[in-house]
């Protein structure tokens, strides 16, 4: 077979090799614009497993790749005058002019022809080849020719970044963060041969063109960069040796994708590969590892063809490109996401978490920027540092007050203290105070309607209900959402606050809790707005009663269902008046009931969250319009309510900071809200999303609306409980350790185990936690069959 590589970067060399390894009758020809043994860049890096793989495909390259390796273990953090340290993260790097040249002597040594000098224009010009590959680069040219088939999807980020070289020796991956009057840059830096390191610098284009780098040739850049960062350079120089970029050095990284990775052209198909087809961002350098494991995969193709049917013809070629591509898509999406959180946090960091974390903690969030790196991961590599840390972490939440924005100076600690020489407390586990109230961890019993209140009064099932999730281990348990009036309920089974006997009822709930456990209990007040006079949640969540129904209001008319819901009616001043005169009053019962905490809901399309999202909100007049004024009512409401609720209780505000749907409120606005319900007292934003309307479209996973409380915590600087997915002790703990919020709220985890956190404490190891007095015998007990499941699974992994 007759193949030509177009491009002669890690891609086409590898697949070029391999195929003539394969098979020494395969005529293979690569054709490279650059002169041989002459190119640009400066270190690349691998993991091992691509070595691995490379190694099971050819001995002779691994080795000689291996042999020309910089191996280090370390990151280091060099930050306001700080440099931490930790180990146990292993890269490999080795100079992009080492890595070719190596790729290229092999190449010749298996008789492939290469081409050097010679620039493609066309795919035109192979008409003999059986398959071109299109190993082209970023700029692929024959990408481009064929962008209708391909489809390709180019996201061009906002941060600037130019790559650099320096003669310093750094002995690990190197992160080095400096400060301008005009903002942040960062630059990341590894050794990769016996005298060279890479040097890339990164800030936001603001930044960038603040310094007036977008008028500065190379020489200037590099003259400003090594000015920056003098204090780390000690002297030495930055180089550049991107020769072929005129004008300015500095770039926008570019994410692209395919839809399709191949195309037949009439003559023969063409197959993209590497940064051709998808480009991985440098903050997990992994560009040069996509590229050799996609020339990997379309080798392996080709022998498992060949070993089935004894060899491969022209015509079996679109079901083997086809093959190709359905196998690597899903690689390289799963790569491509995780290097896109790590982007993001480099593109936001100066925004967001330099000024605003300690050192320590800032080297935390970095560490997990990728979010694929949690809690217990970084104890595997590097157990000492995770203790330093965790021990920081509780000794500055017991000297500072959790560290969260708004902490009293002197929070009481519900949880026992550690002692010296005993292991330190796991971020979950380290208390959290907020105006009088200290919560004992930072777990919550997230908000959950039962649907089991008569005529809105709770009875037995919530005590039995609460009380058991009271006695559970976490923190503070929510109740779910409370209503303040009879026509503001959800279902006829909701339970309100709009009588004084529905007080009593919730009096004896909170009495029995504060009596027998140590976890706080909170009131969610709400009203349904058009979301209201629905079935019970297990009867047609959602779906108007038949019979019984009571008219609903809201900030405009609106079906939640569209074509099946109750139309409600926009609201009067003067139902703005009663709304406002219930919520006060169920503010007073709540406090006369004897609550800890009050959430006020604003979120998931109720009557309060209809004012603030503009797809329910479509009012002309004060309360319509800009978010100013969307949030006019819901601020009335807040302010009302945090008069009558006393002033020594948190309250806490629960918005969706996310509608999910084009038009709505996204998570820059969630910031707005979340500074204008500060500004009005409350203590902490409840960071939900979603349900405002029915064409949402969401995007679950683990953890999936953390990133909303991270932003919101961070920017509007105002403490968070994340929610949605939070479902073991390694989420609440690497959330918690990075400042992505301040308590964790945990939903449906514990419908399934009211013990949910004493569970996840043993099931984690940690011991120091109190159990209520009659069910202390069951803890040793948990404790040691986890902690052998724990030894189990460590001898398995050790073998
Ligand atoms: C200049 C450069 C420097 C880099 N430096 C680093 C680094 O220091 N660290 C790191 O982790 N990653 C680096 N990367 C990114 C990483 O190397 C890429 O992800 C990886 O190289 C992708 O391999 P590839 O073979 O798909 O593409 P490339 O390595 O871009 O190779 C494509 C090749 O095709 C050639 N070519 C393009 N168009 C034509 C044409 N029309 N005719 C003939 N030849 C053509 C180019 O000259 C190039 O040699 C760099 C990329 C580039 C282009
Ligand atoms: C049965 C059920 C009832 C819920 N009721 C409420 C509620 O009354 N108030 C509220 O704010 N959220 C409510 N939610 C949303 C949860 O509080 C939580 O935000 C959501 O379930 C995501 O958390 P999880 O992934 O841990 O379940 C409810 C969720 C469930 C499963």
């Amino acid at each position: 077979m007759r193949i030509v590589c177009i491009g002669g970067g890690p891609a086409g060399l590898t697949f070029a090799l391999l195929m003539k390894k394969l098979d020494p009758g395969h005529d293979v020809t690569v054709v490279e614009r650059n002169r041989p043994y002459d190119t640009f860049g400066w270190g690349v890096v691998f993991s091992d497993a691509t070595m691995e793989n490379l190694r099971r495909w050819d001995e002779e390259t691994a080795g000689a790749i291996e042999a020309s390796f910089s191996h280090w273990d370390d990151i280091v953090l060099e930050f306001k005058g700080h440099a931490i340290r930790s180990g146990g993260h292993g890269f490999v790097g080795i100079g992009r002019k080492r890595l070719l040249n190596i790729l290229q002597a092999r190449c010749e040594a298996l008789g492939v022809e290469l081409l050097f000098d010679r620039e493609v224009r066309s795919d035109d010009e192979f008409p003999d080849a059986d398959l071109i590959v299109a190993s082209d680069g970023i700029n692929s040219t024959i990408r481009a020719k064929y962008a209708d088939t391909f489809r390709p999807d180019i996201v061009t980020r906002p941060n600037r970044f130019i790559w650099l070289g320096t003669k310093k020796l750094y002995d690990a991956f190197t992160f080095v963060f400096e400060k301008t009057e005009h903002g942040w840059f960062q630059a990341h830096v590894y050794k990769f041969d016996a005298e060279t390191s890479t040097f890339i610098v990164e800030c936001p284009e603001h930044v960038w063109l603040a310094h007036g780098l977008d008028k500065l040739d190379a020489e200037a850049s590099i003259a400003f960069c090594e000015h920056l960062f003098a204090r780390h350079l000690q002297g030495a120089r930055l180089m550049s040796n991107a020769r072929h970029l005129r004008g300015s050095a500095w770039l926008n990284f570019q994410r692209i994708r395919c839809e399709r990775w191949w195309v037949d052209n009439g003559r023969q198909p063409v197959v993209l590969m590497g940064d051709a087809v998808h480009t991985a961002h440098f903050a997990i350098g992994s560009g040069t590892k996509l590229a050799l494991e996609d020339a990997i995969e379309l080798a392996r193709d080709f022998k498992a063809r060949a070993d089935a049917e004894g060899e491969v013809s022209p015509s079996d070629l679109p079901a083997l490109l086809a093959r190709y591509q359905e196998t690597r898509a899903i690689d390289v999406l799963r790569l491509q996401n995780a290097a896109w959180n790590a982007m993001e946090w480099f593109e936001v960091c100066g925004e967001r978490y330099c000024d605003q974390l300690d050192p320590e903690q800032f080297m935390y969030s970095l560490l997990t920027r990728s979010q694929r790196i949690s809690h217990e991961n970084l104890r595997l590599r590097d157990a000492g540092w995770l203790e330093g840390y965790e021990r920081w972490f509780s000794k500055r939440d017991a000297s500072a007050g959790a560290g969260s924005p708004r902490q009293p100076e002197h929070p009481r600690g519900g949880q026992r203290r550690e002692e010296r020489g005993s292991p330190p407390v796991p971020p979950m586990f380290t208390p959290f105070a907020v105006r009088s109230v200290t919560l004992k961890n930072r777990v919550v019993v997230s908000p959950m309607a039962q649907y089991s209140a008569v005529d809105g009064t709770v009875g037995d099932y919530h005590l039995v209900h609460l009380g058991a999730r009271a006695m559970g281990g976490a923190a503070l348990v929510m109740c779910e959402m409370t209503c303040t009036s009879a026509d503001g309920r959800i279902t006829p089974g909701c339970p309100g606050l709009y009588t004084d006997a529905q007080r009593d009822a919730w009096a004896r709930i909170v009495d029995w809790v504060h009596d027998h456990t140590d976890a706080k209990i909170g009131m969610q007040l709400g009203h349904a707005g058009a979301k209201g006079a629905t079935h019970l949640g297990w009867e047609g969540i959602d779906q108007p009663l038949t019979s019984g129904g009571w008219p609903l209001i809201s900030a405009s008319p609106q079906q939640y269902l569209p074509g099946v819901s109750d139309w409600s009616r926009a609201m009067t001043r003067a139902d703005m008046d009663r709304v406002l005169h219930d919520f006060t009053a169920c503010a007073r019962r709540a406090a006369d009931a004897g609550f800890d905490w009050l959430e006020l809901h604003c979120a998931h399309g109720y009557l309060l969250s209809s004012f603030i999202s503009p797809l329910t909100n479509r009012r002309e007049d004060e309360y319509g319009g800009p978010l100013e004024n969307r949030l006019r009512f819901p601020l009335e409401v807040f302010a009302a309510v945090r008069a009558a609720w006393p002033e020594h209780l948190p309250m806490s505000v629960r918005i969706s900071a996310h509608d999910w749907v084009e038009g709505g409120i996204t998570p820059p606005e969630a910031v707005a809200i979340a500074r204008a319900f500060k500004a009005a007292g409350a203590d902490l934003i409840d960071c939900s999303s979603g349900q405002v309307s029915k064409e949402e479209k969401p995007t679950y996973g683990r953890m999936w609306q953390t990133p909303f409380s991270d932003r919101i915590r961070n920017e509007a600087g105002i403490a968070t409980i994340a929610v949605g997915a939070i479902s073991e002790a390694d989420h609440v703990n690497s959330i918690i350790a990075a400042g992505r919020a301040d308590l964790c709220a945990v939903a449906r985890p514990h419908l399934a185990n009211p013990a949910w956190t004493l569970t996840e404490a043993a099931r984690i190891g940690y011991t120091a936690i109190a159990w209520p007095a009659p069910y202390r015998s069951a803890k040793p007990q948990l404790e040691a069959n986890f902690q052998r499941e724990r030894a189990q699974r460590t001898q398995e992994s050790s073998k």
